[in-house]
């Protein structure tokens, strides 16, 4: 039955829902884990008659922990967190099977975004669930009187955790705000195997380029770096890392990769993917060395990795090849730039974004990020908190016991030896 009519939104086509119930439902069987948290929600219904206003990628993904929300009770509003990530099908089936308040267009200018993020603090929520801080960042910038009424937020993401922490130090941030990211059983998988395996995804959705005997410039080695790194080397690319922690550095040699600076990998590379989560880390003098036809793409947060604006300035105009495929030549070489998806998440604007499998667990812990702001309401201080390291584990319990896999336990004498000081040699 179609709820749409009484429900407001902002979406593509309604008449996509049908597609979106069918992948939203194909989703949920890789997501065990949010799965049983949503069974357990819907008989102990924490988050009764509250309000969440939440700004995620709409995927397949986002609509099962925005069906978890509404099984425990709250009421939601959906808005994209980037303007090429919706799935219109998903929003379409959201609104019309879920009666969920949908604010995302795939291809939005930056204006529209930015009216739907504050068409989401005009619902009044109790929590915001971001990615990237935009929600948040409006509120505080606009909206002050309206921080009292939040009882926290959550954040998905590393750049939104950045943010985060420049509010806190700057006394700004007056709400718990959990760093969702930060959770073990997110960073660890959702950036480095999702990340790594839906950026590859997108480049070669967009392209159909064979990666095996190219040369593929990683930017960044964090936790995203590592997953583009390791996977581009399985499929056969000749891997370099640039990088500017020294840690992170010598962890990329000592994984078997080529390090240098950008100034030396911009004219080696073939194909070039940043994730620092840091603006213009391949800039003018980069793009003015590059080889002919050398392919440059970002998936980390926001599309400022690439300086496009100085592209864009040396370039003649950019002929659009193929979707997500633009050609820009630069007029003092000669030569050819290709820049994927408009510098914007590539995993996104090309592909599907992670895999639901890896998301089952960063979803885990947005549900129960929500439900612990709620269950602490007025108990937390403000600033930045992490979920309790029990509710890391226990996601990871889950995991393991949905993929059938079991594990040790420790023995009492283990027990016993691991918390004494006594016995050495
Ligand atoms: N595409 C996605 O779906 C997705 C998923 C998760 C995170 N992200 C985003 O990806 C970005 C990276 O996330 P992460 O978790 O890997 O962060 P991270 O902090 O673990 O890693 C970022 C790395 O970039 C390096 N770096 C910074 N400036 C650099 C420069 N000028 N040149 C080279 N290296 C530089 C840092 O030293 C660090 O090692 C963030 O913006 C995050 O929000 C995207």
């Amino acid at each position: 039955m179609s709820v749409s009519s009484s429900i407001e939104h902002e979406i593509k086509d309604i008449n996509l829902a049908n597609q979106g119930k069918r992948r939203i439902e194909w989703a949920e069987r890789e997501m065990p884990v949010l799965r049983l948290i949503r069974e357990r929600f819907s008989r102990e219904r924490t988050l009764e008659g509250v309000k969440v206003a939440a700004c995620a990628h709409v995927t397949t993904e986002t609509a099962n922990l925005v069906r978890t929300l509404q099984a425990g009770g709250a009421e939601t509003t959906l808005i994209a967190s980037n303007p090429l990530s919706t799935q219109d099908d998903v929003a379409a089936s959201l609104v019309s099977d879920w009666g969920v308040s949908v604010y995302a267009i795939k291809g939005e200018s930056t204006e529209t975004y930015n009216r739907h993020v504050r068409i989401a603090l005009d619902f009044h929520p109790d929590l915001i669930i971001d990615d990237g801080s935009d929600v948040v960042a409006t509120l505080i910038k606009e909206r002050l009187g309206q921080t009292t009424e939040i009882v926290g937020s959550t954040e998905e993401t590393t750049t939104g955790i950045v943010r985060l922490r420049a509010m806190e130090l700057a006394g700004v941030l007056t709400f718990p705000s959990v760093a969702v990211n930060n959770a073990q059983t997110k960073h660890l998988f959702d950036n480095r195997y999702g990340t790594g395996q839906s950026t590859l995804d997108g480049i070669i959705r967009a392209t159909n380029i064979l990666l095996a005997g190219r040369t593929l410039v990683v930017v960044g080695y964090g936790w995203c770096g590592k997953g583009v790194a390791l996977r581009s080397r399985g499929l056969g690319a000749n891997v370099i890392v640039t990088e500017i922690d020294p840690i992170k550095a010598v962890e990329a040699v000592m994984d078997g990769f080529r390090v240098m600076p950008m100034n030396e990998a911009a004219a080696l590379g073939d194909i070039f993917v940043t994730v620092t989560g840091n603006r213009h880390v391949i800039d003018e003098q980069h793009f003015l060395t590059m080889k002919d036809g050398a392919i440059v793409c970002n998936s980390g947060h926001f599309d400022l990795e690439l300086n496009l604006t100085s592209l864009k300035e040396i370039s003649q105009a950019p002929q659009q090849l193929r979707p997500f495929v633009e050609e820009y030549r630069v007029k003092a070489t000669g030569r050819c730039v290709i820049v994927l998806g408009e510098g914007r998440l590539i995993n996104l604007a090309a592909a599907e974004g992670h895999p639901a499998s890896v998301m089952d667990m960063s979803f885990a812990n947005q549900a129960l990020s929500a439900e612990y702001l709620i269950r602490n309401k007025g108990q937390l201080k403000p600033g930045v908190h992490m979920l309790p390291s029990e509710v890391d584990n226990e996601i990871a319990s889950l995991k393991l016991r949905a993929l059938g896999i079991s594990i040790d336990s420790l023995t009492a004498e283990q027990l016993e030896y691991l918390g004494s000081w006594e016995s050495g040699t």
